[in-house]
């Protein structure tokens, strides 16, 4: 699939399901409190700016905002125009919560924070659909520049001793959200293929790093990579 293909039906498939995955971004157990990790993996303090890439319906932004306060700004930016109608309705009552479209690999980002300094960028569940996800960290390390961090959180396949049938769960889900779905003959294991990219991101991180926590959640299958940049 060529890369403006893949990237329209991600666009698709995302704003077909934008309120299913609103509730499952937000209820899912575990999930909430993931999230308030790799919130505070981004190490913000009041009054910083933090870019989200790939912010989806927003379950992320108000633990950010909580974090920089009303002096501090948080921008979200996603390429699929339905989940980011959500992540407006939902953020509406800040003044300094920012949701804009825009591609998470299209290089400069001038326009994602003006000319504020970006303290944190963070990307939850977004490397993975990704064709370059070690590129795409890379710019996204630029971008904060040194001191920053950049942190990362995504499912893939547990190492854990009782993991089997939870990587068994894991690869149905991954199958049944990978788009399209109505593809039922995959050139390579999408499970496997999705490990492969969250693991080169995860790795550039590593490499772009001074100091790096890494986390695991939800029985093993969600990883948490926070980085400050050299
Ligand atoms: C699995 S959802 C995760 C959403 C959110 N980060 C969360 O944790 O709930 C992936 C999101 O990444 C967005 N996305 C994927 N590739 C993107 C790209 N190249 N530029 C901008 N957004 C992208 C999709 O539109 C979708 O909203």
């Amino acid at each position: 699939m060529s890369a403006s293909t893949s990237s329209e039906s991600a666009q698709a498939f995302y704003g077909r399901w934008a309120r299913l995955y609103d509730l499952i971004a937000r209820r899912t157990p575990g999930i909430p409190h993931l999230r308030k990790r790799a919130a505070t993996a981004c190490r913000l303090e009041t009054g910083d700016t933090v870019v989200e890439m790939g912010c989806g319906t927003g379950a992320n932004l108000p633990s950010l905002r909580e974090r920089v306060g009303p002096e501090g700004t948080v921008i979200g930016i996603d390429f699929t125009r339905p989940v980011l109608e959500r992540a407006r309705e939902s953020t509406s009552e800040y003044d300094n919560v920012h949701v804009a479209r825009g591609d998470a690999t299209q290089s400069p980002f001038d326009a994602v924070a003006g000319d504020a300094d970006i303290d944190a960028l963070l990307a939850t569940f977004v490397v993975g659909m990704l064709d370059d996800p070690a590129g795409a960290v890379d710019d996204w390390c630029d971008l904060v520049g040194p001191d920053g961090h950049v942190v990362l959180a995504n499912a893939a396949r547990s190492d854990a001793w009782y993991a089997p049938p939870i990587n068994a769960v894991f690869r149905a889900i991954v199958v049944l959200s990978t788009p399209p779905t109505t593809k039922l003959l995959y050139e390579d294991e999408p499970h496997l293929r999705l490990d492969r990219k969250i693991d080169a991101a995860h790795r550039r991180l590593r490499e772009r790093s001074a100091a790096i926590a890494d986390e695991t959640h939800v029985f093993g299958v969600v990883r948490v990579t926070g980085g400050r940049l050299e």
